[in-house]
């Protein structure tokens, strides 16, 4: 289903970051990640076999989300990439997630900009993103990226915020 869209390039570096596909050894930072969500904690194994599918995926899908570590040879600290979520795959959403430990030094925004260049390479025009209304942070990591908000719904969960940008 990836068609007419050139695979995303899965190897990315900014300044700061190496961006690569998931490692199994990511599961615990993985869990990390969901556990401050507040989701229901997948067990080492379960968080392992997410990753190992997520990656057997990748090739069929073309998009994919990247776990980022310091290139100075740092640890997992989150991830970011392109995924499907609410919109489609020709016009995938950008999504990121970030240790605390690791917030608040410009990296979501580091990173999110190479996606939005590995993202255009793809061919595609246009990415979405759709955040909370109480999440400052990821509006302003959209925000320097250059996107805009396009409209706000309302679901079981609250007020959500679609933003798009052209690409
Ligand atoms: C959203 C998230 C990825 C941002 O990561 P980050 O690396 O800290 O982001 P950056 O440092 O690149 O940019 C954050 C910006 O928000 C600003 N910010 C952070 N908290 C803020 C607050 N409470 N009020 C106003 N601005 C705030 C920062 O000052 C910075 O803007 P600046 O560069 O103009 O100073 C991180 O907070 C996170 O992982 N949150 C949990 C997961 C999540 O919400 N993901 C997005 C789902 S849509």
């Amino acid at each position: 289903m990836s068609a007419p869209y050139r695979p995303m390039a899965l190897e990315l570096e900014t300044e700061r970051l190496a961006l690569r596909l998931w490692d199994e050894p990511d599961a615990a930072g993985y869990r990390e990640l969901v556990g401050e969500r507040g989701d229901p904690l997948p067990t080492l194994g379960e968080a392992t076999k997410e990753i190992t599918d997520a990656r057997a995926n990748t090739p069929a899908r073309g998009i994919a989300t990247l776990a980022i570590r310091p290139r100075d040879g740092g640890e997992f600290i989150g991830y970011c990439g392109l995924v499907v979520g609410r919109s489609t795959i020709e016009e995938p959403e950008i999504a990121y997630e970030l240790l605390p430990r690791a917030h608040g030094h410009g990296y979501a925004t580091e990173a999110a900009r190479a996606i939005l260049d590995a993202a255009k390479a793809t061919g595609r025009t246009r990415l979405w993103s759709t955040v909370r209304s109480w999440n400052t942070p990821s509006f302003r990591v959209l925000e320097k990226i250059g996107f805009r908000r396009d409209r706000t719904v309302t679901d079981d969960r609250g007020e959500l915020v679609w933003l798009v940008r052209d690409l």
